[in-house]
């Protein structure tokens, strides 16, 4: 009998870990070098970020603090309801800091735009984006994304992080979930 995998879900792998892992240090050496004479906060997305930003902050040789967040925009299908709730807040006052928020895939952008605001409103000096992926062919809204690692096509994909109904996010590559697997959802 064939072993179990996961990758048995997927229908190819569209970055490797060794992608990943070199544009990962490389954006790391870019915000330190941008980050200069600053000590800004991290703000990481619960939980589609929380692979991308814990290997990021290890590139990062700055005095950084690290916050996180959960955002909801989704349901459990590959579509977006375009609500977005705060079902977890950052622990720390962020008035006066500069702020980098680290996200995992910019879709529509509903989420940063609705995050960025929110900073901004409690007073954040400044506020820059982050994200392992962007998928720009999506995009609902206009948002600025000034770190972005990956950009990809119109596909839902999963892996480092990215889920589909919470699982898949140990992979530690990025692949394009196999349609089969979401033929079922209400799509
Ligand atoms: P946005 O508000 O539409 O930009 O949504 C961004 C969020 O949607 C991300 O943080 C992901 O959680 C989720 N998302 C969007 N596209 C994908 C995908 O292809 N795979 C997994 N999650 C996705
Ligand atoms: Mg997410």
């Amino acid at each position: 009998m064939k072993e179990y995998s996961l990758k048995n879900d997927l229908d190819h792998i569209l970055i490797t870990e060794d992608e990943i892992d070199q544009a990962v240090s490389q954006l790391g050496e870019v915000i330190t070098r941008e980050f200069q004479n600053t000590s800004p906060v991290f703000i990481c997305i619960l939980k589609g970020a929380s692979v991308f930003f814990t290997d990021l902050i290890r590139k990062v040789d700055l005095p950084i603090t690290t916050d996180f967040m959960a955002i909801s925009s989704y349901g459990t299908s590959t579509k977006t309801s375009g609500v977005v709730r705060i079902l977890k807040d950052l622990d720390h006052d962020i008035s006066n800091k500069d702020v980098l928020v680290v996200e995992d895939i910019v879709d529509s952008g509903l989420t940063l735009s609705y995050i960025k605001k929110v900073l901004f409103e409690r007073g954040a000096r400044s506020v820059r984006l982050a994200t392992l992926l962007d998928k720009p062919a999506r995009r609902k809204i206009e948002l600025e994304v000034d770190y972005a690692c990956f950009t990809i096509p119109n596909e839902f994909v999963v892996g480092y992080g990215l889920d589909f109904q919470e699982k898949y996010r140990n992979l530690p590559f990025v692949g394009v979930l196999h349609p089969r697997i979401y033929s079922e959802d209400a799509l």
